[in-house]
């Protein structure tokens, strides 16, 4: 497939960008997701797709549980800097936020308008890609009334704070 016919069909989803959190040893971080979906019905299951370039990552694969969130049209700050910025850089994205940890442990963001806190199921590394799908069960979803996402195509001039490996 030419890459940039690729890239136009991927643009033309306009994925809703989620933030991902995780906590482990003491570590917890959050990054920027675009790539994440609904994975199975019953049970219910959603991947969501971390770099292996990403702090996030490091701590995901200690975690028992993440935090989902998404974010809403207005909350592109938020995409800035959970996407543009990276923990390796020293900066404690979550600390200029409002969170608290689930009884589970995963940090979850107050701002966000929906999420849930995911139990791992699977960790599914491919063959060669950059990335690694983390496969979550559900717990205690929320949805705000008249969710409007943040989407890609608003979001895609950030630079990410990892490119990818
Ligand atoms: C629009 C956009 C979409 C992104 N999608 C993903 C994604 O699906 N998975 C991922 O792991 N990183 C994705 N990123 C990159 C991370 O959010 C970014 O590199 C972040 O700074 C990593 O922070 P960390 O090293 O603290 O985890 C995306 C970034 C942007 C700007």
């Amino acid at each position: 497939v030419p890459e940039r016919a690729f890239d136009d069909l991927v643009a033309a989803m306009d994925a809703a960008l989620l933030v991902v959190t995780a906590a482990a040893g003491g570590e917890r971080d959050g990054c920027l997701v675009g790539f994440h979906t609904q994975a199975s019905i019953r049970p219910p299951r959603y991947a969501v797709w971390l770099s292996t370039a990403n702090r996030t990552w490091r701590i995901a694969q200690r975690a028992t549980h993440l935090g989902v969130h998404l974010l809403g049209r207005g909350q592109l700050d938020l995409a800035r800097r959970f996407g543009g910025l990276t923990a390796d850089e020293g900066v404690d994205k979550l600390a200029g936020t409002d969170w608290s940890s689930s009884p589970e442990g995963a940090p979850v963001l107050r701002a966000a308008v929906a999420g849930f806190v995911g139990r791992v199921v699977a960790r599914i590394e491919p063959d060669g890609g950059d990335h690694v799908a983390v496969l979550l069960e559900p717990l205690d979803a929320w949805v705000s009334a008249g969710v409007a996402p943040l989407r890609l195509g608003a979001a895609s001039h950030i630079e990410a704070g990892h490119p990818p490996s």
